[in-house]
């Protein structure tokens, strides 16, 4: 077992006790690591994002639970308002629905069908890492969405020693253009990432504030570009 993942372990028995609120000068990746992992290095703001992302990918897997179900991204009988959702086309090569590379243009680099779980799938997951190698498509994307959300959420050592900076496309109209995602599509991707932060402890209040980020960076097609993530342009 890895050694971080023992540490998670037993640090995540506090997971109970974090119900005080946060205070408004601490981003919410900095006060969760505190809270879940004690120092807030960049080492343990990165395995928070990583227990939070593998939790929203593959549904709960670490103990102790306080009872909040997360089915997982993955999951192919996902449900959002009452309507049947399966994400998992999207993952597992099935869909035409990936950019080739960088250049986005239809004509010379039209969409392809990538398999994204192609590092191992959900076992890595479960011991907290990405993959089960550094070089497959399923390695760069869960490292990747620990990056966005690490500067989503505010961590103070992003981009520093042990919580490398974000190395995806920065807009997310660009990276999803060609999955044509519908409402109930993202609103369960949404949902899956705030069950897996309920399942940490994190307040509904935070929860909500992250949500509503996320609902208007996927959401809105037309939207102007807006930058999340500085380095790396529009
Ligand atoms: C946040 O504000 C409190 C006072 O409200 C202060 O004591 C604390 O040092 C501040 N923390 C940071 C990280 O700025
Ligand atoms: C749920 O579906 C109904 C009917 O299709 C729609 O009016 C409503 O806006 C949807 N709610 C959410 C939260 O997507
Ligand atoms: C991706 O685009 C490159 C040219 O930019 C092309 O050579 C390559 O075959 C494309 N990949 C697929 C899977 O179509
Ligand atoms: C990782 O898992 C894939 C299956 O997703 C497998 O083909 C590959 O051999 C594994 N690599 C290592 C290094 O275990």
């Amino acid at each position: 077992m890895p050694r971080n993942l023992i540490v998670c372990l037993s640090a995540l028995a506090t997971i109970a006790s974090v119900v005080a609120q946060r205070p408004a000068n601490i981003s919410i990746c900095d006060y969760y690591t505190t809270a879940l992992l004690t120092d807030d290095t960049a080492a343990n703001q990165y395995t928070l994002l990583t227990l939070l992302v593998n939790t929203a990918v593959i549904g709960k897997y670490t103990e102790p639970s306080n009872g909040v179900l997360v089915p997982g991204i993955l999951n192919p009988n996902g449900v959002y308002n009452d309507t049947a959702v399966n994400l998992l086309p999207y993952f597992n090569g099935c869909d035409i629905s990936t950019n080739n590379g960088t250049v986005f243009n239809l004509i010379t680099n039209p969409p392809i069908s990538q398999n994204f779980l192609d590092g191992g799938g959900a076992v890595p997951l479960m011991h907290n890492l990405p993959a089960n190698d550094t070089t497959s498509n399923q390695y760069f994307l869960l490292t990747h969405l620990y990056q966005y959300f690490g500067v989503l959420l505010g961590c103070s050592k992003y981009n520093t020693a042990g919580f490398p900076a974000y190395g995806g496309v920065g807009s997310m109209y660009r990276v999803h253009q060609y999955m044509a995602l519908d409402p109930d599509e993202i609103g369960y991707f949404i949902t899956q990432v705030g069950l897996s932060a309920a399942s940490f402890g994190v307040a509904s209040s935070d929860i909500n504030a992250v949500a509503n980020a996320l609902f208007s960076l996927f959401s809105y097609k037309c939207s102007p570009p807006f930058t999340v993530v500085p380095a790396q342009g529009k």
